[in-house]
């Protein structure tokens, strides 16, 4: 089944350069990258799109991160894109993540975790909207 996910390569990934690494190895799995911006979230963009996270302990430095540097926002296409994705990104835990995923790889935090991808159908459909409307 063809599918459309949002990925998110978050600040952390961009001022550490792996912008290009991240991209290529979505491409080289033969997902298809079908918009793509850089941009800056906002406040609002944060609770909106961390709407399930707006209480979580958590939630105020995440929205720190997310919303202080640039971030490269994409939809991404292919047959079951939404778990390919989530694969290749590995655990939320880059510190638990499986080596040869891009947080097993690059990653040593639980925020800092380089992507964002959806986790279901509902929440691509959502993000996309919120990202690309
Ligand atoms: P993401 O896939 O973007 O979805 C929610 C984000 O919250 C997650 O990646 C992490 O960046 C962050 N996150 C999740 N759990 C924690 C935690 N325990 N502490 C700090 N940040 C977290």
């Amino acid at each position: 089944e063809n599918q459309r996910t949002l990925v998110l390569i978050k600040p952390d990934a961009v001022e550490r350069g792996l912008v290009g690494d991240i991209i290529a190895r979505l491409e080289r799995k033969g997902l298809k990258i079908t918009a793509l911006q850089m941009r800056t979230m906002d406040s609002e963009l944060a609770e909106a799109h961390y709407e399930e996270h707006l209480n979580k302990p958590f939630f105020p430095g995440l929205k720190e991160f997310m919303t202080s540097k640039p971030l490269v926002s994409l939809i991404v296409e292919g047959d079951q894109a939404i778990s390919v994705v989530r694969l290749l990104a590995g655990a939320t835990d880059a510190r638990k993540a499986e080596p040869g995923t891009i947080r097993g790889d690059f990653g040593l935090s639980n925020q800092l975790n380089l992507i964002h991808a959806s986790d279901s159908e509902e929440s691509a459909k959502r993000e996309i909207d919120l990202w690309f409307s």
